[in-house]
């Protein structure tokens, strides 16, 4: 029974997995205060996982009837991350692996998120083309077997999900923006504000460094020209469901784009989605509509697509398995590069 930790960002999250795998408890507590920022303030995140950490613990070991006692190991995101969330996380399962006397390991956040599909899928089994779209990262991966990766591409600037959030923030929609972008942009006509796709040519080869990559800063850049021109003009506030359409259509169009790309070279007709951009449904759909029948497209379900410590502890039952465990003398890195990219 593996109990994991997972406190990157802003979320506390706690998940017991079960000795068959069965997920057997699971907790995420969501922060609500960076609303107001705009975005998150590390400091006030990570004294904020300190207060709640113990009470998500004991809640996923009540949600799951066992005690800490019945535990065989523990997991925990070790980074990448907001060092302060990931100290938190981090010491609290070495605190508890070193009391009780178990093994302990530290699980990088990316690859948990590649294992979020398998949590609940069967299909999401290597070989597969996996689309990892975060709030920090942006992946394209060739997933030849579990810790074997091959990385085809990845964003040269601002990650996927940053560039939902930056936008939000610049028509003034709150934080995190995702998911207010693509409320608003099904009412809004993307046509009206048509933005190109970014990182996308005519005769692109894939010899070309720029053929995997992907790139988020210059669409923000061209909403924000768009938007400041829409504001003098004093019509903002009528095209910002367009706007929203707009961009969302551009980011969803390179990210499909590169994907299928990779389906191609790779013969592989699987794609496995993860991270908090997966939840959105555009994304999705576009993605399924090009790969057409043969295709096989696997999208975590919206809770275990954003961060939470299921993944952790599913990822870190493949690590444990092959024999691997961290020293208490682990620390959290703020930039831990990807384990198995070869
Ligand atoms: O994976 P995640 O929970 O945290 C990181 O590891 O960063 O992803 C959070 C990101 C945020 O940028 C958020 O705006 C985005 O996922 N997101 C979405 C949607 N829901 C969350 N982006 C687009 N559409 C959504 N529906
Ligand atoms: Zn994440």
């Amino acid at each position: 029974m593996i109990l994991a930790v997972e406190t990157s960002c802003d979320d506390t999250s706690a998940a017991i997995l079960g000795r068959d795998g069965g997920l057997l408890g699971h907790v995420i507590a969501t922060q609500d205060m960076h609303g107001e920022f705009g975005g998150i303030v590390p400091e006030v995140a990570s004294r904020a996982q300190v207060k709640v950490i113990d009470h998500v613990v004991v809640r996923a070991l009540a949600e799951a009837g066992t005690s800490i006692g019945d535990v065989d190991a523990f997991a925990v995101t070790a980074g990448p991350g907001l060092i302060g969330s990931l100290l938190v996380g981090l010491n609290w399962v070495k605190a508890a692996a070193y009391a009780l006397g178990k093994p302990f390991i530290g699980i990088h956040h990316m690859e948990a998120h590649l294992f979020a599909g398998a949590l609940e899928d069967g299909r999401a089994e290597p070989p597969f083309v996996a689309l990892l779209v975060s709030g920090g990262h942006t992946l394209l991966l060739y997933v030849e077997s579990w810790g074997r990766y091959h990385l085809l591409g990845q964003t040269r600037d601002d990650a996927a999900g940053e560039a939902f959030d930056k936008v939000a923030r610049l028509l003034g929609l709150g934080y995190p923006g995702g998911p207010l972008i693509e409320r608003l942009a099904r009412e809004g006509d993307g046509s009206r504000h048509p933005f190109s796709t970014p990182m996308v040519r005519a005769a692109q080869r894939e010899e070309d460094d720029d053929y995997y990559d992907m790139s988020f800063s210059g669409l923000k850049t061209a909403v924000l020209m768009r938007v400041r021109e829409l504001e003098a003009e004093g019509r903002l506030e009528k095209e910002v469901a367009h706007l929203c359409a707009a961009f969302q259509s551009a980011a969803v169009e390179q990210l499909t784009e590169k994907t299928l790309r990779a389906v191609r070279a790779s013969r592989c007709q699987r794609v496995v989605l993860g991270g908090g951009v997966a939840r959105n449904g555009a994304l999705a759909a576009a993605i399924r509509g090009r790969l057409g029948r043969e295709g096989e497209l696997i999208v975590p379900s919206p809770r275990l697509a954003t961060d939470n410590a299921a993944m952790v502890a599913r990822a870190a039952r493949y690590r444990l398995g092959l024999g691997e465990r961290s020293g208490l003398d682990l620390n959290a890195e703020a930039d831990l590069p990807m384990p198995g990219i070869v």
